[in-house]
């Protein structure tokens, strides 16, 4: 596990529709959320001039672009982002494109993470998609091609967390969504555990939009994650 300070591990997904909306969320979270996942919904919606201010504001930000193109496209794409600022950018855990964003990140600061296989996928999805196997076979291959690939981390469900750090060792991220507080709503989550349970399964940081951005008191429910990923640290 990486030695990272206990509020930095949680990363609230700004999963709205407006820039205005993010920013009103933000300013209620104040200084309790140091970083934040700026998603597909909100990239379309001037999340990244977003992500960009919140960087120059000295928050992280995690970009979850799922990129996956060819090697050329991919490259380009990652030199732009890197100059954005951002903490951490996801792509598929295809070997080709990861061995392309690797390549162009070059020596910038930007970390690099790969899907493995969606959480909302299950063997029926994979098999429909042309898959031979399992989605823990799939999971583990990707985790390991990613290592091969010299990426920086994974993004994978809680219940995947411990299989994967067999796989890619102490120093990679392991970045886990699907994260509910004891009595919180699942919501879609199929697959959830508590921050206290993904830490202890072995992630470095936690994914969490509805629990927080849903909550009444939202900075009083991330202040609860916090505590409970520190007493899950101790
Ligand atoms: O609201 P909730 O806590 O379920 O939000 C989880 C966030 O993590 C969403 O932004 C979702 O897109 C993202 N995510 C996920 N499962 C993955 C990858 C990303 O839930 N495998």
């Amino acid at each position: 596990m990486l030695a990272i300070p206990p509020r930095d591990r949680l990363i609230v997904a700004l999963d709205v529709p407006s820039t205005a909306d993010a920013e009103a969320m933000i300013g209620r979270l104040g200084g309790s959320v140091t970083f934040y996942k700026i998603g597909l919904q909100l990239i379309f919606a001037g999340g990244i001039e977003l992500a960009k201010r919140l960087a120059g504001e000295g928050k992280q930000v995690f970009l979850d672009a799922k990129l996956l193109d060819i090697d050329n496209t991919v490259a380009g794409a990652v030199d732009s982002i890197a100059r954005l600022g951002v903490t951490f950018l996801t792509l598929h855990a295809y070997p080709k494109a990861m061995r392309a964003a690797v390549a162009a990140r070059g020596a910038a600061p930007l970390k690099l993470l790969g899907v493995t296989v969606l959480t909302s996928m299950d063997e029926a999805d994979i098999a429909a998609a042309g898959y031979a196997g399992t989605v823990g076979d799939l999971v583990a291959a990707r985790a390991g091609d990613a290592r091969v690939a010299g990426m920086d981390g994974i993004v994978a469900s809680p219940a995947e967390a411990a299989a994967i750090r067999q796989i890619v060792g102490p120093d990679m991220a392991i970045v886990t969504p699907g994260i509910r507080p004891a009595g919180s709503d699942a919501g879609d989550q199929k697959r959830i555990a508590t921050p206290a349970s993904a830490i202890r399964a072995g992630a470095d940081y936690l994914v969490v939009g509805r629990p927080v951005t849903g909550a009444a008191e939202p900075r009083a429910a991330a202040e609860a994650i916090v505590a409970e990923i520190e007493a899950a640290l101790a």
